[in-house]
């Protein structure tokens, strides 16, 4: 089974991190998001992976020299300009040699969908592209994809506003397609899955859904990033994992709290950090106080400061000691 990884995105919800880091590249606890994904994918008999990358290609080949990752090969397919993610799709697959049925999936989601069933259920069907969709409370940042009782997929709506979406089940991002879907994205320019491909082929009748209400979340945002984090440290994820690197340092007398310390991270004496992800290396100096917020690598947040309220520091970016900070991301967005 061989799979396209959208990993190509600029990762703008999660800047500055990204500024320095691609999205999938970010640490999620103690691995990179695009080895999470693959692992799980791996579970699925996926043998071939082509990461369809744009922004930043190089923090992916780099990572994986002998071209493995989590056990599966990967193909690197770097698109010259960003082509948004059917025209992604079309270049990867053709730069891959991909001629028979495949697996796309975006590369920030995290889920526990049981794939080969899906694979299944598609073959199953005849259709020419069958989508994963969850149930969630908001739709208005996703796919929204009403289908009828055959499991035909009647609309597909991107980002609606939220007092007008037609359904509480959205594009989870893991769609299997037959080969025919790459014949229907025009070549040399952007084009958008979810606003043309998947439209078109709604109008034709082919596009299948496969609704099912696993664990599933977007790492795409800071408190979705942060979210996955403490899923796997907290169990929610299986066994759960150490939330706290073994080289890490923390004072004896500092209080952690439903966070992750991430490798070479510093607390310092009297500081206090609760529901945060500290990222490798990072620093909380003296009697500083972090809550729900991300501290990029390598950055150090002064003693006595205050951080809370989703809150991202960039890669070695300095917090003044003692300031108060809410929801604020440094360095700041142009
Ligand atoms: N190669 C390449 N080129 N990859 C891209 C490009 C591009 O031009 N643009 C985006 N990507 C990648 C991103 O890196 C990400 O992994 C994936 O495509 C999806 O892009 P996001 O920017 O994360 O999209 P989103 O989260 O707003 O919405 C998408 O995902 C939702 C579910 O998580 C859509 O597919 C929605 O319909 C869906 O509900
Ligand atoms: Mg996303």
């Amino acid at each position: 089974m061989k799979a396209i990884v959208l990993v190509g995105g600029f990762g703008t919800r999660l800047r500055p991190l990204t500024l320095t880091t691609p999205k999938q590249m970010l640490p999620v606890v103690g691995s990179p998001m695009i080895e999470r994904v693959v692992a799980k994918l791996a579970e699925h008999g996926v043998t071939d992976a082509i990461l369809s990358l744009g922004y930043r290609p190089d923090a992916f080949i780099e990572a994986y020299p002998d071209d493995v990752c989590a056990g599966v090969r990967l193909h690197y397919a770097v698109e010259p300009e960003p082509l948004d993610t059917a025209g992604a799709v079309r270049f990867a697959a053709i730069d891959a040699g991909i001629d028979s049925r495949f697996v796309v999936v975006n590369g920030d989601v995290l889920t526990d969908l049981d794939l080969s069933a899906m694979w299944k259920t598609h073959l199953d069907g005849g259709a020419e592209g069958t989508i994963h969709l969850v149930p969630v409370e908001d739709p208005s940042r996703y796919g929204v994809v009403p289908f009828d009782d055959s499991g035909r997929v009647q609309a597909f709506g991107e980002k609606p506003r939220r007092d007008e979406a037609p359904s509480r089940w959205i594009n989870a991002g893991t769609y299997v397609l037959e080969p025919s879907v790459i014949d229907r994205i025009p070549a040399g320019r952007k084009v958008s899955i979810e606003r043309e491909t998947f439209p078109a082929m709604v109008a034709d009748g082919t596009l299948f859904a496969y609704p099912s209400d696993v664990y599933w979340v977007d790492a795409g945002t800071p408190a979705t990033y942060l979210q996955v984090q403490l899923d796997y440290v907290e169990g929610r994820r299986g066994p759960a994992e150490p939330a706290v690197a073994s080289s890490a340092s923390i004072a004896d007398d500092a209080y952690l709290e439903r966070s992750v310390i991430m490798d070479g991270a510093v607390v310092e004496p009297g500081a206090i950090v609760i529901g945060s992800a500290l990222l490798p290396s990072a620093v909380v100096g003296q009697g500083a106080r972090v809550s729900d917020s991300v501290i990029g690598p390598h950055a150090t947040v002064g003693a006595g400061a205050q951080l809370s309220d989703l809150c991202v520091i960039g890669d070695g970016v300095d917090v003044e000691p003692g300031v108060e900070l809410r929801g604020v991301k440094l360095p700041e967005p142009e």
